[in-house]
């Protein structure tokens, strides 16, 4: 089965500094697939690429065989394609209701359409609801990560690229969030993950490429990793 998104031989960087490299990533559909490997692997840049922010040096991106790269990040996120950023990417300054009308809006739905997508987001994030007029900025740092996910899910993506959405959390809210993550999967959404946590994203991911400075160095599924050295020495840094 080809894969619903595929990363073919990537290589880009910033300046002059070339920091992916030949980098190939093949994403199923349905499929939870996880990025990992330590600080400054290329794993937030591999995201960038495949958002439309940062241009490829050589390579192409491919969603359903058709070419993703070269295109803009609002095109890219217009087929489907849509990121949560590093920091969260919310307007803190806008109560939750608002956040979520601007994302509901954003998917040019009819509006008895948008209001049913936005009850049934709230069902599945009830938190949100009970502080749907509260600044999102005073939101706690797990409830504002569920905003950025349902924010994600009202325009309907293809595909989700998840960058440590579990960063500067505490273990029970990051447990909560990747069942939340598990939800959507179940839904049906492709989701490409980039995650510190070790063993929520093992848990969670069909496939596993492990990344040391810009290259794959293993491609398979958790268990395998797991189970081989190279895990290790790319945490150590070695590898
Ligand atoms: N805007 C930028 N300009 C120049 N170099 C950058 C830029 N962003 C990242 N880099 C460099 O690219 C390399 C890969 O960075 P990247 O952010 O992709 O790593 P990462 O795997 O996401 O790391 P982390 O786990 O720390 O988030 C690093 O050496 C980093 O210094
Ligand atoms: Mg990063």
């Amino acid at each position: 089965m080809p894969a619903l998104l595929e990363l073919d031989r990537v290589t880009a960087g910033y300046g002059k500094v070339e920091v992916l490299h030949e980098l190939s990533v093949a994403v199923p559909a349905g499929s939870v697939v996880a990025l990992l490997g330590s600080n400054g692997a290329g794993k937030t840049t591999t995201l960038r690429a495949i958002a439309g922010l940062l241009p490829l040096w050589r390579g192409r991106i491919r969603l359903e065989g058709e070419r993703l790269d070269g295109r803009s990040a609002f095109e890219v996120a217009s087929r489907g394609v849509v990121m949560i950023p590093e920091g969260r990417g919310i307007f803190p300054g806008l109560s939750v209701r608002d956040n979520l009308a601007v994302s509901a809006h954003a998917s040019h739905r009819q509006r008895s359409e948008r209001e049913e997508r936005l009850e049934r987001c709230l069902e599945t994030f009830p938190r949100l609801g009970e502080r749907i007029d509260q600044r999102a900025g005073t939101l706690s740092g797990g409830e504002q990560q569920m905003l950025a996910l349902s924010r994600a899910l009202l325009t309907d993506p293809k595909v989700l690229l998840l960058d440590e959405i579990s960063m500067g959390l505490a273990p029970t809210i990051v447990e909560q969030l990747f069942e939340h993550v598990d939800g959507l999967r179940r839904l049906g959404v492709t989701i490409v993950l980039v995650e510190q946590y070790l063993t929520y994203a093992l848990r969670l991911a069909d496939i596993c490429y492990l990344l040391a400075k810009g290259r794959v160095t293993f491609a398979g599924e958790p268990d395998e990793l797991v189970d081989s050295e190279v895990l290790t020495s790319s945490y150590l840094g070695v590898g």
